[in-house]
């Protein structure tokens, strides 16, 4: 399938690829963040059931808890954030940083695992692609490194690639503008991250930047998505890219529930949705990460109360930064929704996206959340935040046509009209109709003979022939 792959390779049979197998071992080592978290282990989980062994190698922050993974072997490793200002362990920043500070650290950690005489041989190492560093460490080591992209492959082949620049999309004044982007329809100019790219100091440039020139010397990306879904763009990286690619996904659909999040999942979420009408219920959930000021969550509180629907609402401790979690609903807000809606500091996402009552999703279209929906046939409405969601938003509501996007702001007047047109108009039920055609194409190619099953196939003849 892949003109990449030696014709040699896929003529190994099944039962000698296991025996030649037995004793392999992958080295997988996820970024700290949940969004990250969850399609590193998913994919691991993946892998391990096809024989391979694994090791995860992981920082102190966001720790992973291995009594949840028996299977696996953990390694920590030191990421220095204990002797940096709070000030600075926060998105961009954090991430540049984490790939300063565990330079050392993870080389060494690697370094000892392979020459280890204890331990089976490494096949070779997954990391995901924001840890740019990872790449020289592994040439270093003489290792290979596969890739894993957890966010969409339209935002990579769209929106971030250096070709933006050569061609002159970039930059442009006012990252706002609805102006359309010709050449890459239907993305507007305000649908690309914001980046300064005259400024060799800006964080996102650099790590953009550093990842995508590092990504380019690796083995392989493994994406988190699959054909059906983003055809055009995986067309268009497969024409500039010299490594393969393997879209794989959905993750998640091949495991039934994630066991690595981080925060406790409240298990209310599921009993109210079950005293609930079915697909009567808006799910409403930003991800670990997006933040709004107390006016635009107050604008969100009463958007809900007004749309009269009942709603699921996930409110993270830290989504109102400066607030401990409800204090800002004051002036009738919980008597206005008592008994139509309900809060939690974090839900089991999957499940109550799976759950008969659920009709919508309003989320900050993170990759995840996008796929979790469209796998259970759930349509959205977007209110993307940054970086990679933005493409994601654009591509549920003007290309999937399964999504309402929230494009001026939050204002409760949008809020309501938006709940209302997803859970109770024609338009809505449109996008109900087009999203379980989008599930079925999900089901399917994870089917024996569908594309996510025979890109897996080859990643994993792929990884034998390291
Ligand atoms: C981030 C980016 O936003 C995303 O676009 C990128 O591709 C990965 O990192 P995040 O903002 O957290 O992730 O959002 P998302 O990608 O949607 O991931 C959130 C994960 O947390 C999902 O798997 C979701 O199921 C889970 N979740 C969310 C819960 O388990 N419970 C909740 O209450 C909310």
């Amino acid at each position: 399938m892949f003109f990449y792959l030696k014709p040699r390779l896929m003529e190994v049979s099944t039962e000698t690829r296991m025996q030649q197998m037995t004793g392999r071992r992958l080295v997988v080592f996820p970024l700290p963040l949940q969004g990250h978290i969850n399609p590193m282990l998913q994919l691991a989980n993946i892998l391990h059931s096809r024989g391979f062994n694994i090791t995860v190698i992981h920082t102190q922050y966001n720790s992973l808890n291995p009594s949840k993974y028996p299977h696996f072997t953990f390694r920590p490793i030191s990421d220095g954030l204990l002797e940096t200002p709070p000030s600075t362990e926060r998105g961009r920043d954090l991430l540049t940083l984490l790939n300063v500070n565990c330079v050392a650290p993870f080389r060494d950690c690697l370094a000892q695992l392979l020459s280890s005489v204890s331990e089976e041989p490494i096949a070779c190492l997954i990391t995901d692609a924001i840890w740019h560093f990872t790449q020289a460490v592994a040439d270093g080591l003489k290792l290979p490194r596969l890739v894993l992209h957890s966010g969409n492959i339209s935002f990579l082949a769209f929106a971030v690639h250096p070709f933006l620049r050569e061609t002159g999309f970039l930059p442009k004044q006012d990252s706002q503008t609805e102006e359309p982007v010709e050449a890459l329809p239907p993305l507007k100019i305000k649908d690309f991250p914001t980046m300064d790219i005259a400024n060799p100091e800006d964080d996102l440039y650099m790590l953009i930047d550093g990842m995508v020139k590092a990504n380019k010397g690796s083995s392989g990306f493994i994406w988190n998505s699959f054909k059906e879904l983003e055809q055009p763009a995986l067309a268009t990286l497969r024409r500039r890219s010299i490594v393969p690619l393997f879209p794989i996904g959905p993750f998640h659909k091949y495991f039934p529930a994630s066991s690595s999040s981080l925060l406790a999942q409240d298990p209310s979420s599921i009993s109210w949705l079950d005293t609930q009408s079915p697909k009567s219920v808006i799910y409403v959930s930003f991800g670990s990460l997006a933040t709004f000021d107390e006016t635009e969550f107050l604008e969100m509180a009463w958007g809900l109360a007004n749309s009269m629907q009942p709603f699921l609402w996930v409110v993270r401790p830290g989504l109102i930064p400066g607030s401990e979690w409800l204090e800002p609903l004051r002036n009738g807000f919980l008597e206005a929704v008592s008994g139509r809606g309900h809060i939690v500091k974090w839900a089991p996402q999957q499940e109550v996206l799976a759950h008969p009552a659920t009709g919508g999703f309003w989320t900050h279209s993170g990759w995840n959340s996008t796929l979790e929906s469209i796998c259970e046939g759930v349509p959205m409405i977007c209110s993307p935040r940054s970086n990679n969601q933005m493409v994601s938003a654009r591509y549920a509501s003007d290309v999937w046509r399964v999504g309402v996007q929230l494009e001026n702001g939050l204002e409760r007047v949008d809020v309501e009209r938006a709940i209302r047109k997803l859970m109770v108009e024609s338009e809505g039920e449109e996008m109900r109709e087009r999203i379980m055609c989008l599930k079925e194409k999900a089901d399917l190619c994870l089917r024996e003979g569908g594309s996510s099953y025979q890109s897996l196939e080859s990643l994993v003849n792929y990884i034998f022939s390291f």
